[in-house]
């Protein structure tokens, strides 16, 4: 990027002597913040609209700023604009490009503005996008998992607590406590974009304008949903970025654990599923190793965001009212939290529907760990017995079986009858792991049946 340091700066007015070139390169922000300038140019020319609306500017200025602004998105979208250093950051960069291009016209779009105000409203209207992109990954991802529910419903796998066999499930439930988080992750994104969707504009450095501005009207030229009521709030306040990335930190988490429980299912020892080639990758050195890299990459990028999140937090603690150059710093935590969660959902939606479900290796894991033992004290209260003394009884009955090699459905009605006599030859309908998912059976349960009623449900909230 160019650094001319004899370059003028538009704020150098006041100034006696050049800025120290480190220290130009050290407040520059424009390596990062050129990112924002879509935005910057939609914002400034709904300014330039608002000024020739209320009479600030007149219409052929107007125009000519406008069509200006409109040649530099061009041109920066072929790649055929000289960002520069010495003009500090995206803002500066195009105000001053525009200036070159059509004169004096173009020193008039600062009018009743600053960088202040400014740069609040780009990054609220870049985030804004961003949301919705992110809404919309979100949205593609929660449906494959619907399907993959729908398909796997009855797909019987062991549940676990602790890590230890608990009581059988259904693959298809597991992949729907997967998709509420994610439900609740994108109303949160939702509820977030409500507080974005404010715009700073007006409140120019940090006090209002004298000029006869119409905010509303700028407003309502950028799809806002209101302008901001405090003008030292709105050039200030970094909270709405700061709820966004604790909403994407969240997710990250959600996703994060997924991932765990991928890798370990992935592995040998489980071989609950298979991972689709292109997903993973291999070892320069161990010929036999296919390693879950897409979901331990997500897993470990769930701490960068973690990470920009006390970022933001951090960098906001201590400013007074209003702005401060302490905000430059949003920016980078921002976009690494955009894109980190950008590229995880998209290789999240993209692995899901590929991934190779393997039940019999699944259901026979759920017949080792004797993960029906809840449903024979069940069976037992069902037959009088207090579930404190059925609880006993199937305790003994599953050390029997470790001693024995012996699952309880592999017990003969004799061996199990020694427990308690209350046990008959119906008891083997609730040892089997049909049996026990299929008791399952209410609002929430991992009956498949409730599964494909939960999905058909769900299909009405994505
Ligand atoms: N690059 C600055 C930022 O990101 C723009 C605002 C600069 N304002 C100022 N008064 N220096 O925050």
């Amino acid at each position: 990027m160019a650094s001319d340091n004899s370059i003028d700066k538009p704020w150098a007015g006041r100034f006696t002597e050049a800025t120290d070139a480190f220290v130009e390169a050290f407040t520059a922000s424009v390596s990062f913040d050129k990112r924002l300038y879509r935005h910057d140019i939609t914002g400034s020319i709904a300014h330039a609209r608002m000024l020739a609306h209320v009479g600030v500017l007149r219409e052929d200025e107007c125009q000519a700023i406008v069509d200006g602004l409109q040649d530099i998105l061009r041109d920066i979208e072929r790649g055929d604009f000289t960002w520069s250093v010495a003009l500090e950051d995206v803002h500066m960069n195009i105000e001053t490009r525009l200036t070159e291009r059509i004169g004096i016209a173009g020193k008039k779009l600062h009018t009743g503005r600053s960088r202040n105000d400014q740069v609040a409203t780009d990054i609220r209207l870049y985030l804004r996008d961003e949301i919705d992109a992110i809404t919309a990954e979100l949205t593609r991802l929660m449906t494959a998992l619907l399907d993959m529910a729908e398909r796997e419903a009855d797909a019987i796998m062991p549940g676990f607590t602790h890590l230890q066999v608990a009581q059988p499930v259904t693959f298809g439930h597991h992949m729907m406590a997967w998709f509420e988080m994610l439900l609740r992750d994108r109303a949160r994104l939702r509820d977030c974009r409500q507080r974005v969707n404010v715009m700073p504009l007006g409140a120019a450095a940090l006090a209002g304008t004298s000029y006869p501005i119409d905010r509303a009207y700028t407003a309502q030229l950028l799809g806002f949903d209101a302008a901001a009521e405090n003008s030292l709030d709105a050039v200030s306040d970094r909270d709405f970025a700061i709820e966004f990335t604790a909403s994407a930190a969240l997710l990250m988490t959600h996703l994060s654990r997924c991932s765990e429980e991928l890798i370990l299912w992935a592995s040998p020892q489980f071989g609950f599923v298979d991972l689709p080639d292109r997903f993973c990758t291999g070892s320069s050195i161990m010929p036999q190793k296919k390693n879950p890299d897409v979901p331990e990459l997500v897993r470990g990028k769930t701490g960068r965001v973690t990470g920009n999140l006390i970022a933001l937090l951090t960098l906001m603690k201590s400013q007074p009212l209003a702005y401060n150059k302490d905000n430059q710093e949003d920016k980078e935590p921002l976009f690494d939290t955009i894109d980190t969660v950008r590229g995880s959902l998209k290789v999240y939606a993209g692995m899901i529907p590929a991934l190779q479900v393997k039940r019999d290796n699944m259901r026979q894991a759920a017949l080792r760990g004797f993960s029906t033992a809840t449903d024979l004290a069940d069976y037992l209260v069902r037959r009088g017995v207090a579930f404190r003394n059925a609880h006993e009884i199937v305790g003994k009955a599953v050390r029997h079986g470790i001693e024995t090699g012996k699952d309880l459905a592999q017990m003969t009605l004799e061996e199990l009858r020694q427990f308690s006599v209350a046990i008959e030859q119906d008891v083997f309908e609730v040892l089997t792991l049909e049996g026990s998912v299929a008791s399952r059976n209410h609002l929430g349960g991992t009956a498949p049946d409730q599964v494909r009623a939960a999905v058909a449900r769900a299909r009405g909230r994505v």
